[in-house]
């Protein structure tokens, strides 16, 4: 039995943390057994190293190090076997993130982040991304009536925009599984673009 991995993606602002518990809801509402996990984090072990590169000063080398740490901790833990169990897994954020904000953000190598992520993963890998994608701006301005700002979302709209460009690139290399969500509208209208995406991508559910 295997079950369903999908992850949610988008530059820090973009809402996507919103629109997770919609599709958890709609998977449910369909009889799914569905578990929510996030990274950085999604493990006792990840979250503790969460902690550490959101607030700890470090080179990017060591932050992708600690983030691919986390990852493989998670997907031996937690996510493989959730899928053996069949169950439909919703992650919020997973490998993307690393080639967008180490990669695009931080400027480290693709080939890097490629070899990190085939030993990490082997082969455990999302069948749908939701790729929530908004200017840099205006998910700026979300995030500042929103929370105080850690580590990463300090940083500026350059580095968000580099960021939102790399999710773009990784989208057009993998177009059946990156699906771009406009994340500019309302919380409705995004809403219902996302339950569009799932009505069509599972329609026997
Ligand atoms: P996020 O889920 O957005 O946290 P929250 O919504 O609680 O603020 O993720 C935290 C930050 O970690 C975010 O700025 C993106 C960053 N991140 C990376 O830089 N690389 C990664 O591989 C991952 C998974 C996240």
């Amino acid at each position: 039995m295997t079950g369903r991995f999908i992850s949610f993606e988008g530059i820090d602002g973009a809402g996507k943390s919103t629109h997770i518990q919609a599709v958890a809801d709609w998977f449910r509402a369909r009889g799914a057994d569905v578990q929510l996990s996030r990274e950085p984090g999604g493990t006792p072990l990840a979250e503790a190293l969460r902690d550490l590169v959101l607030r700890e000063a470090m080179g990017s080398l060591t932050e992708v190090l600690l983030m691919f740490a986390g990852r493989r901790d998670h997907v031996e833990t937690v996510i493989k076997p959730a899928l053996a169990a069949g169950k439909t897994l919703l992650c919020d954020r997973f490998t993307d993130a690393s080639f967008a904000y180490q990669g695009g953000g931080r400027g480290l190598p693709l080939a890097v982040l490629d070899t990190l992520a085939d030993w990490v993963q082997e082969g455990t890998e999302p069948e749908l991304t939701l790729w929530f994608d908004l200017p840099a701006e205006q998910a700026a301005a979300r995030r500042a009536s929103a929370r105080e700002a850690d580590r990463i979302e300090q940083l500026d709209l350059d580095f968000f925009e580099r960021v939102r460009a790399a999710y773009a690139a990784r989208a057009a290399q993998a177009p059946g599984r990156i699906v771009r969500i406009d994340a500019s509208g309302t919380v409705a209208e995004v809403g219902a673009a996302v339950l569009n995406v799932l009505q069509a991508r599972y329609p026997a559910c």
